[in-house]
């Protein structure tokens, strides 16, 4: 393998998010829905990593190992307790969160959505509202006024796609709801609430904006043109509509009517990729686009001779590099915001972010503007339904201890990042 130099100035870090390695983040939707009997989720994510309490112990290991940046999520939950009571306490607890991260030099991404929702705003319709998106910028507006002069990079809402199709349209999240045209008007709620956040953003802080998107390599299950019209309309409900409307400002061809969102018309800093795998979609298991019942439109690409992680996901580097492509349409910086492995075997961590970062690599050369790469995680976190058995993490944690034991791959990555070269 020939040897591989990024630019100038590019970032190399990891990253998590609130609900998963915070730990008792119970004014959460996603803590009730962990505890609810007959749901998807495997174990409740407790004290998930004490990261609440040990987050210097953590960006000391990111720093420590070579890399510059960290990208994590604060948690609405615990900044408004309730509807328009902000927690002073609490945006100060992040100050310290962000404040320790850059005294460390490392260049903060402060996600301010990753998935939970404060119970109240679950309780009075959560996405499904168009009250939603004023909601959520109020949240935006306040939690910059307290700490704009920190935040150095906002990530606004963490894969939008990924929460509306899991709790909207199949139905594994929580509110586990599986009807698509209500998905739909989520999608299109969120895509608002994004345009307010990047108002609100811009109104009180210098801070560069973007959001971070789940895009995976959407594959038809064959080749008739029915199951290719059928990858078309799942990629641009799932994708496309997010790239035209950062693009364009506009939000078409959804089961909801057309709206414009100035704010965002070509006018992000950044977009977010967040690739690991790729999906076939099989219309098959979908009889049509309002059955509310579908089961998985998506079934993972898996086939007998194909590798696959502990989330059942195919190795499949070469999708990084044609989602980069797609998204390099877009016009705007993009930073690879997550890419990662849920594995046992650390030696296939590396082998994996090798892979993936000869993509990255190579689609700059392709005239992509890739700026950064984060891997998918810091630690070995609480992966949702899956609770704590898949290891994504470059350090493990002991669920009894909380004691942070590093991977080899953290010095491997760490000294990627120092030498800014894949060798
Ligand atoms: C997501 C989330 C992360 C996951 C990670 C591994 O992409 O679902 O941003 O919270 O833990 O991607 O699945």
């Amino acid at each position: 393998m020939s040897e591989r130099s990024f630019p100038d100035g590019f970032l190399w870090g990891s990253a998590g998010s609130a609900h998963q390695t915070e730990g008792d983040n119970s004014n959460s939707d996603w803590w009730g829905h962990e505890l609810t009997p007959g749901t998807n989720a495997a174990e409740p994510s407790g004290r998930a990593c004490d990261s609440y309490h040990r987050f210097e112990e953590d960006w000391r290991l990111v720093a420590g190992s070579g890399q510059n940046a960290v990208r994590f999520s604060i948690e609405w939950a615990r900044i408004e307790p309730s509807p328009g009571e902000f927690s002073n306490a609490q945006l100060d607890h992040y100050r310290e969160v962000i404040g320790s991260a850059q005294d460390l030099g490392l260049t903060t991404f402060v996600t301010l959505h990753h998935f939970t929702n404060p119970i109240w705003f679950a309780s009075q319709g959560g996405w499904e509202i168009d009250e939603s998106v004023e909601t959520f910028g109020r949240y935006v507006a306040k939690t910059c006024e307290a700490l704009g002069d920190l935040l150095q990079v906002v990530n606004t809402i963490n894969e939008p796609q990924a929460l509306a199709s899991a709790a909207y349209m199949i139905g594994y999240f929580p509110p586990r709801k599986a009807d698509i045209p209500l998905g739909h008007r989520v999608t299109a709620n969120m895509i608002k609430a994004h345009g307010a956040a990047v108002e609100a953003v811009r109104a009180s802080t210098s801070a560069k904006v973007g959001i971070p998107l789940s895009i995976m390599d959407w594959v038809a299950a064959d080749e008739s043109a029915e199951a290719k019209q059928f990858r078309d309309m799942v990629h641009h409900t799932l994708v496309g509509v997010y790239l035209e409307a950062l693009h364009s400002g506009k939000i078409t061809g959804l089961m909801v009517p057309e709206e414009e969102v100035p704010e965002i018309a070509g006018t992000d800093d950044f977009i977010g990729v967040q690739y690991y795998s790729k999906f076939v979609v099989d219309p098959t298991l979908l009889t049509n686009a309002t059955d509310a019942d579908a089961a998985t439109i998506m079934r993972r690409g898996a086939k007998p001779d194909d590798r696959v992680t502990q989330m059942g996901w195919v190795w499949h580097p070469e999708g990084m590099g044609k989602v980069l492509d797609e998204v390099a349409g877009v016009g705007l910086p993009i930073y690879v915001t997550e890419n990662g492995i849920g594995t046992e075997d650390d030696e296939e961590r590396i082998e994996y972010v090798t892979l993936h970062l000869e993509q990255v690599h190579d689609a700059n050369g392709r005239g992509a503007d890739v700026r950064g790469y984060f891997y998918w995680s810091y630690l070995d976190n609480f992966e949702w339904n899956e609770g704590y058995r898949p290891k994504f993490g470059l350090v493990a944690v002991d669920r009894n201890t909380f004691e942070r034991i590093p991977k080899p791959s953290l010095g491997w990555y760490g000294g990627v990042a120092k030498a800014n070269r894949l060798s």
